[in-house]
């Protein structure tokens, strides 16, 4: 297929082909699929993905993960077998090698910058908010996964949108408002204390919408609707386009309620009081100004 997307050429052919009315009604309500045409662009091929993972392992080494090896659906991320080889030969070997290959921030190349540029004015037109207003972080972030790899169950604070590029996998979403299957206290440890909070059900993973990704597909994952991977017998190229919403307040109440819980009271979920989501925010801020500080960040992060 023809190169859509390139800094160096045309930008005029839309990277995204959605229905905005459909786009518009679900946006980070529910999981759904539309099209892209990235599919062939030289910024996903293996020998450019080589060049951006060396750099990345040289200037930003915290931007790269990468392990290799059987990782189950309720595997915890922090539990995942580490590569005992370097990232140059992962991707050489990785038809045969298990490996899953992460690039955060390939946004920091102006080559991947200038793409990201793009899907953000494409898919700041089909939502129809100004994202400026709403959001604080956005990046590009690039997988390449090894035949038959499993990405474990999770869930993220980015509001993402995950293109496949290369390969075809099954990509297994569920409702974020589904709390038999996400419930309060899940999420509640995950914005306070545990990014592997989630825990996969396997009794109810017939509540799941399960996407068949070929080449061309894009589908939205809702901020915190939990999800998991299965890779076909194939390499798979992905990438995600995602942000973040300016989620401090929403992040402050659930830490309240972690708190709360853990006191034995049974709190009051985010959203149903502006009034009370206010309050329990303002409680918390200092303590989470002083854990940013403590930890060198800016205050406001
Ligand atoms: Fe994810």
């Amino acid at each position: 297929m023809a190169t859509v997307v390139d800094s160096r050429a045309s930008q005029s052919t839309p990277v995204f082909d959605a229905d905005p009315d459909a786009f518009r009604l679900h946006f980070n309500r529910t999981s759904f699929e539309f099209q892209h045409r990235l599919v062939g662009h030289p910024l996903f091929e293996l020998p450019r993905l080589l060049e951006l993972a060396r750099d990345t392992s040289r200037d930003r080494p915290k931007d790269l993960y990468y392990d290799a090896g059987n990782v189950r659906v309720d595997q915890r991320w922090d539990q995942t077998p580490r590569a005992s080889f370097s990232v140059e030969e992962a991707l050489e070997r990785i038809e045969n090698c298990g490996a899953w290959i992460i690039l955060h921030k390939a946004d920091k190349d102006p080559e991947y910058a200038a793409l990201l540029n793009q899907c953000m004015a494409e898919l700041q037109t089909l939502i129809g908010l100004d994202l400026d207003r709403v959001m604080k972080v956005q990046e590009i972030i690039l997988f390449v996964t090894s035949p038959l790899r499993v990405t474990s169950y999770h869930i993220d604070r980015e509001c993402n949108f995950l293109l496949q590029v290369r390969g075809e996998k099954t990509l297994s979403v569920f409702d974020q408002k589904d709390r038999i299957v996400l419930p309060e206290e899940e999420l509640e440890r995950f914005w306070s204390v545990d990014h592997n909070a989630a825990i996969h059900k396997p009794e109810h993973q017939n509540r799941a919408r399960e996407f068949a990704m070929t080449p061309g597909t894009v589908v939205h994952i809702p901020v915190n609707a939990p999800h998991w991977v299965k890779n076909h017998d194939n390499v798979s190229i992905s990438v995600s386009v995602n942000f973040q919403f300016r989620d401090r307040m929403l992040a402050n109440v659930y830490r309240a309620n972690y708190a709360l819980r853990k006191l034995g009271v049974r709190p009051t979920p985010p959203g149903r009081s502006g009034l009370r989501d206010l309050l329990k925010s303002c409680v918390v801020e200092p303590a989470v100004w002083f854990k940013n500080v403590r930890n060198g960040k800016p205050p406001w992060s």
